[in-house]
């Protein structure tokens, strides 16, 4: 099983730390960056590693002292895990997919044209400017940089400024391999510098993020094994791939093969925050367990890392028969492979703790409607029995039947707890490009307003509907 989750590639060793030494840039920037690189050395990738600036609204957790007698490192330890670690899924991204070559292009040791950071910041991939020695920055200010130019792509890469990719190279300047990290879907930037490069803020959902696109760039033959898991052909898989769109992308597609809802839509789900999840206790739209059960289940199987992973609930072959198929519930590393995951997991765990909820901006909301919204919130509304403050989910069993919030229960079923987990509402202002509800099914706040008023016969009045929205942007 492992020769086809992890790929056919897997025989390239990972070693994704090995181009963190001083390293002679021969492409891109016009020999510019080389300098700047040589110059800077280490240290700029030092800093980016560490996350550079910071200074994301959703970093607040900066300012926190641990008291005596904690681990100190932990959270430190989880930040770097989450932004940098790919668990060796290199063996799937470019070993299987070959999604590196595709990137590279047949100019620099690739197939194909390859990707510029034109078309990659296109399809939501995003640049930490942080990661950028000031040079380089001013080079792309002044237009001087070529970002048509797939070496550009290959020289950000080895900078570690694309969020979310990691790329490892050999001495002659071609890419070994590439991988994805958590960043990638649960990072973007805050567009300080130009419309998708700038600080990275970590917990932010990346609704621009096509996932189905990037995968799609692979061959045929790269997704030809995944055609086999799954028990389609691989045109199958690129119709499927197209269906997603921006900022979503299907966990369960890989457990039950299911790839579109009963009316014909994706069954594709939003990216969700990975922020203010704190005291809530069960994770993922559909409950599948604590943020500890999901990490584990996302690294080893949607990132392809190599690692361990038991869940006997995915050999239900009814529900599951993709998972079942391929003992998904029963993963370990394959033979003379280290587990990459399990001694990373406690980290993780700490530094998703304590990615709180960013704060609206000032003036982004009215808030003498907002605090009449509040009341009618808990009040006349009715939607702090579920959203109880200030988790904003239920503390406790957080779960509902489709039935409980007036909508189908396609996605639930494809749980293992066929139920919906009550959503926790704070930073709904920083996710609102994509929709709301699990599938962005409501394009607004209005909408979803709009449709608990008339499920629920609340009789809200226009003006407490728009008090209400306030509340909700407010939070
Ligand atoms: C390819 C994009 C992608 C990557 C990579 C990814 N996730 Fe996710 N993540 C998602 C999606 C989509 C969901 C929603 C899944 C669902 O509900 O079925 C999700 C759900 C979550 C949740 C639950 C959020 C909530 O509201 O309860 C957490 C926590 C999370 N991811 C953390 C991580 C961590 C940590 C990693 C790295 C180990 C990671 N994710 C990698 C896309 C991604
Ligand atoms: C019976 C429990 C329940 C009640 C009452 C309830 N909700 Fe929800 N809410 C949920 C669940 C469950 C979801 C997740 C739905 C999904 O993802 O498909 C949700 C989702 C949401 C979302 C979408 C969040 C996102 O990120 O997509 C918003 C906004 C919301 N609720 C606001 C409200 C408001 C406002 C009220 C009162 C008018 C309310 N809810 C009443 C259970 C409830």
């Amino acid at each position: 099983m492992h020769s086809v989750v992890h790929g056919v590639g897997a025989d390239r060793p990972p070693g994704r730390r090995r181009w963190l030494r001083p390293l002679l840039i021969t492409v891109g920037f016009g020999g510019l960056l080389g300098v700047a690189v040589a110059c800077g050395g280490g240290g700029g990738h030092a800093a980016s590693d560490d996350g550079g600036s910071n200074q994301g609204p959703g970093n607040q957790q900066q300012a926190m002292a641990a008291p005596a007698g904690t681990n100190l490192g932990l959270v430190d330890q989880g930040k770097q895990i989450f932004r940098s670690d790919t668990f060796a899924d290199e063996g799937f991204w470019s070993g299987t997919l070959q999604l590196d070559k595709v990137i590279a292009g047949g100019q620099h040791g690739g197939v194909g044209p390859g990707v510029s950071p034109k078309t990659a910041l296109s399809v939501g991939l995003k640049v930490d400017v942080d990661a950028l020695p000031a040079s380089v920055q001013q080079a792309i200010k002044a237009g001087q940089v070529n970002l048509d130019d797939p070496g550009v792509t290959l020289t950000l890469l080895k900078l570690n400024s694309v969020v979310g990719l990691r790329g490892t190279f050999n001495e002659n300047g071609t890419m070994r391999s590439l991988g994805v990290t958590c960043a990638v879907c649960h990072s973007t930037v805050d567009n300080s510098f130009a419309p998708g490069i700038g600080h990275r803020v970590d917990g932010w959902a990346n609704r621009d993020l096509n996932t189905g696109a990037i995968v799609n760039l692979a061959p045929d033959e790269g997704l030809q094994p995944v055609a086999k898991i799954l028990g389609v052909d691989v045109d199958t898989v690129r119709t499927v791939l197209k269906s997603w769109g921006p900022g979503k992308f299907d966990a369960e597609l890989f457990m039950d093969g299911k790839a579109f809802q009963p009316d014909g839509k994706s069954a594709a789900t939003l990216i969700p925050p990975a922020f203010g999840l704190a005291g809530v206790n069960l994770h993922t739209f559909t409950g599948w367990g604590s943020v500890t059960q999901w990490n584990a289940f996302v690294a080893n199987l949607e990132m392809h890392g190599v690692g361990t992973y038991y869940d006997t609930r995915l050999d239900n072959a009814d529900k599951f028969p993709v998972a079942a198929r391929n003992k998904f519930g029963h993963v370990t590393p394959p033979p003379g492979q280290k587990d990459q995951i399990t001694s990373k997991l406690a980290a993780l765990a700490a530094y998703e703790e304590v990615l709180v909820a960013p704060k609206p901006p000032p003036n982004s909301f009215n808030s003498d409607a907002a605090k009449r919204g509040a009341a009618l919130f808990t009040g006349k509304a009715g939607c702090a029995s579920c959203h109880v403050p200030p988790l904003f989910t239920e503390p406790g069993q957080n779960l509902h039947p489709g039935s409980d919030i007036g909508i189908d229960n396609f996605q639930a079923d494809r749980s293992p707890t066929g139920m919906y987990r009550t959503t926790p509402l704070k930073g709904l202002w920083a996710h609102q490009q994509g929709g709301f509800y699990h599938d962005g099914r409501f394009p607004t706040l209005m909408d979803v307003v709009n449709h608990y008023n008339s499920f629920q016969n609340l009789g809200l009045t226009a003006q407490e509907k728009n008090d209400l929205v306030q509340y909700l942007l407010s939070l």
